[in-house]
């Protein structure tokens, strides 16, 4: 599907983790020339963009720009390169992190957000802005549906009465927004900028300002920073003998009872460029696989492919856990994405969470070379040790099981909420 529209696609934080992704789409599915334009924070990685093209030629598409969204030039960007399409992935990601350090990530959702919205506006060419966000804006449906604290537990265990209640209580995308943690709080702070602006300034023409907002489910998939679960629980249990520590095991946030729905950076990258291609003005749009499972479920899944795959016995596998926990953690994820599909014609194609389990820990078996370096720097360690060393001392070395041993060789798919 070549689309050869004049105009440029800017997209703000590619050098990330989906950025890579959305950048292989736009550059497969249109032949436009794609100007990135990212801080490099210790989350974005240039040799990221690099890898992104699947084809060489490909590759002189795409103009690498450091620099900050809240740097006021991004107008004189638009302009230099004649963009008509932008996309906004740049932000700072990790809930855990924003606990700590709430002001980055206000600056760099709501400042950076708003500095975009001011250069859209005074820049009539650009004809789409996504700004890409996050299901995290709705909050938990724990606390929606009236199950916290331990009656969450006990329905989490309850896997039958789980799926019911998840399934009842689905975030479309006109809920109220109850963020639960800073990083969230700015990224609705974020969002409701964007519909500001179309409410409130029009083009000359008197058309609406073309700003778009997203709400993606978690995401996996290759070049994922190994400070998220996924990543984190599979460079351990490859790589644990690393650190000051000398060794490090999974840290499992409240049993392993939450649920997150899991949707792959490539059919997020399709739901975005759908959203440059056809979605209204002032429209938002969920993106989520409907593949949802407790975290549990999920870790042992992980464990028993690197078993299978890097020949570790899986029996040594409850020894390279531990119970940690998360301020505010937020139990349950779940979105429904009937929008995108009726107003949008997309459908997620990656659903079989088991085949793409063993798909994710190999690929980070075969790119030993893209995470050891962070996995060993000295900033990951100091990190580590902050945030997870002292819990895992006190957790000792007794077997943590927090999966039901009966389970262990249940599917991904006989497990799904
Ligand atoms: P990431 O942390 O991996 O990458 C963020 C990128 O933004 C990095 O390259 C970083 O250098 C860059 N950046 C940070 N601050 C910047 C600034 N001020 N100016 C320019 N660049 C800056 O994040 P990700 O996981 O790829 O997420 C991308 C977007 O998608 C974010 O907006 C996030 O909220 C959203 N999102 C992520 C997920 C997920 O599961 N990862 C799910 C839904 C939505
Ligand atoms: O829902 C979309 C969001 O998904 C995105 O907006 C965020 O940018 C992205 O980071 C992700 O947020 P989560 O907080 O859900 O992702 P994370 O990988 O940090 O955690 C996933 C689940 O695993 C969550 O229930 C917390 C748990 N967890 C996480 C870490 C880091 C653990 O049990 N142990 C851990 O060490």
């Amino acid at each position: 599907m070549a689309d050869d529209r004049a105009g440029a696609i800017l997209v703000a934080g590619a050098a990330g983790f989906i950025g890579p992704m959305v950048l292989r789409v736009l550059l497969r599915e249109t032949d436009r020339r794609i100007v990135v334009l990212d801080k490099l924070t210790y989350a974005g990685r240039r040799d990221n963009v690099t890898r992104a093209p699947e084809r060489t030629e490909d590759a002189q598409r795409v103009t690498f720009v450091q620099g900050d969204i809240c740097d006021l030039a991004v107008q004189g960007l638009l302009e230099a390169y004649g963009v008509t399409w932008l996309v906004n992935l740049a932000a700072e990601s990790h809930v855990d992190r924003s606990l700590g350090a709430a002001p980055d990530f206000l600056r760099t959702e709501m400042q950076g957000t708003l500095n975009l919205l001011e250069a859209v506006r005074a820049t009539p060419a650009v004809t789409k802005f996504v700004a890409v966000g996050t299901d995290e804006v709705y909050g938990s449906i724990d606390r929606n549906a009236g199950y916290e604290g331990e009656r969450w537990y006990a329905l989490a265990r309850e896997q039958s009465d789980l799926r019911a209640v998840v399934r009842e209580h689905l975030f479309r995308e006109g809920a109220p927004l109850r963020p639960g943690s800073p990083y969230a709080a700015t990224k609705a702070g974020a969002d409701l900028l964007v519909h500001a602006f179309v409410n409130s300034y029009r083009r000359r023409d008197g058309s609406p300002m073309p700003c778009v907002v997203t709400r993606g489910t978690n995401n996996y998939g290759p070049f994922q920073h190994p400070e998220k679960l996924l990543p984190l629980a599979i460079c351990t249990l490859l790589r644990p003998d690393v650190g000051k520590a000398g060794r490090r095991r999974v840290p499992i946030y409240d049993d392993g009872l939450a649920v997150r729905e899991w949707l792959h950076t490539e059919d997020h990258a399709y739901g975005i460029l759908r959203a440059l291609q056809s979605a209204d003005a002032g429209a938002t749009v969920n993106f989520g696989s409907g593949v949802r499972c407790l975290n549990r479920d999920l870790l042992l899944a992980v464990f028993r492919e690197v078993s299978a795959r890097a020949g570790t016995p899986f029996a040594s596998l409850a020894e390279a856990s531990f119970p940690a926990a998360r301020a505010g953690h937020d139990l349950c994820y779940g979105a429904d994405c009937s929008a995108a599909r009726t107003d949008l014609g997309w459908e997620p194609r990656h659903t079989d969470l088991d085949r793409e389990i063993g798909c994710l820990v190999q690929w980070y078996i075969d790119n030993l070379d893209w995470w050891m370096p962070v996995w060993e720097s000295a900033d990951f360690d100091a990190y580590w040790e902050s945030k997870y060393a002292a819990r895992m001392a006190d957790a000792g070395n007794a077997p943590y099981l927090f999966y039901d041993e009966a389970a262990t060789d249940r599917s991904l798919a006989q497990a799904l909420v």
